[in-house]
């Protein structure tokens, strides 16, 4: 058969049939939990036990962090400018970045590239350190000693199998940034997400997709709250929340005056 412009590999057709990754979709309905077709669909092939009770934890534990992380402000904010469902949790989604979320694929590669090169975890935290670089997967806004989500995945990973190369490799650049620092800068749920997902094999290319299918239930279920409950317009800031911090008024010069 010539090769067609579009090509997949993940989902066909049969004659009004729909398989997903070879498997026929009605067999999946009814027989696998939602995290393991997440498993088939991102992976290709089905997940064992243990890798289906890891995958289910992790995407629990980032269902939602209350209303102040940077995705929440922005999903509700856009919802409250009288803009429907989707395009407030779309909203929501895109401000996942390198420093909220995001995180996850700088963190998964960071953790895939340091345990592959075999380099000493010191120099590799020096490394970032020296170059005032955050290092993926690390810090925290609230959690300054541990991230409870983290201890929670950690003891899940331990668990199942799943507490190998890259799970102690992260939990060796926390104590080395602490040596080097003189701080503890904890692993955080993404760090422990990545390092949980490397050690499950999945590429970290796929880092953000893990945060994106956790948290878009929490954003569902504010930008539904903001459209119900709230009134339009209600996120916007007060006198007293801003400050102005440009020229005091002036006049237009002369010759920009047409009228
Ligand atoms: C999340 C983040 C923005 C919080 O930053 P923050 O609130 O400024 O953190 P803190 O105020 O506790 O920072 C304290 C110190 O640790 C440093 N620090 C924080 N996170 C660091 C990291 N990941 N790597 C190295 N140093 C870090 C800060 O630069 C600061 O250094 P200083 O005291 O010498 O100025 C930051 O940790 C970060 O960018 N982490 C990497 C991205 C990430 O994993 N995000 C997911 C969060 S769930």
């Amino acid at each position: 058969m010539a090769e067609k412009k579009w090509k997949t590999a993940v989902t066909q057709h049969i004659e009004h049939e729909t398989y997903v990754r070879g498997y026929r979709l009605l067999d999946l309905v009814g027989n696998l939990s939602f995290a393991q077709a997440i498993y088939l669909i991102l992976k290709g092939e089905l997940p064992n036990e243990a890798e289906s009770k890891m995958m289910e934890a992790m995407f629990v534990s980032v269902i939602d962090h209350g209303i102040a992380p940077p995705s929440v402000i922005a999903a509700r904010a856009v919802a409250s400018g009288g803009n429907s469902l989707n395009v407030g949790v779309a909203a929501g989604v895109m401000a996942f970045g390198s420093a909220h979320g995001g995180a996850l694929e700088d963190a998964m590669r960071f953790m895939q590239e340091g345990v592959l090169s075999g380099r000493p975890v010191r120099d590799i935290v020096a490394d970032y350190l020296s170059q005032k670089k955050p290092v993926p997967g690390f810090g925290h806004r609230y959690y300054k000693e541990f991230d409870p989500r983290t201890k929670r995945l950690m003891e899940l990973a331990r668990l199942y199998g799943f507490y190998g190369k890259h799970c102690e490799f992260a939990q060796q650049v926390e104590e080395e940034i602490f040596r080097q620092k003189g701080k503890r800068i904890v692993l955080n749920v993404d760090g422990a997400i990545a390092a949980v997902a490397s050690e499950m094999g999945f590429d970290w290319r796929l880092g953000k997709g893990f945060f994106i299918i956790g948290r878009v239930p929490g954003l569902v279920a504010h930008v539904y709250e903001e459209l119900t409950t709230e009134k339009p317009f209600s996120k916007r800031l007060s006198a007293e929340e801003t400050q102005y911090t440009g020229v005091p008024p002036r006049d237009l010069p002369e010759g920009y005056r047409k009228v």
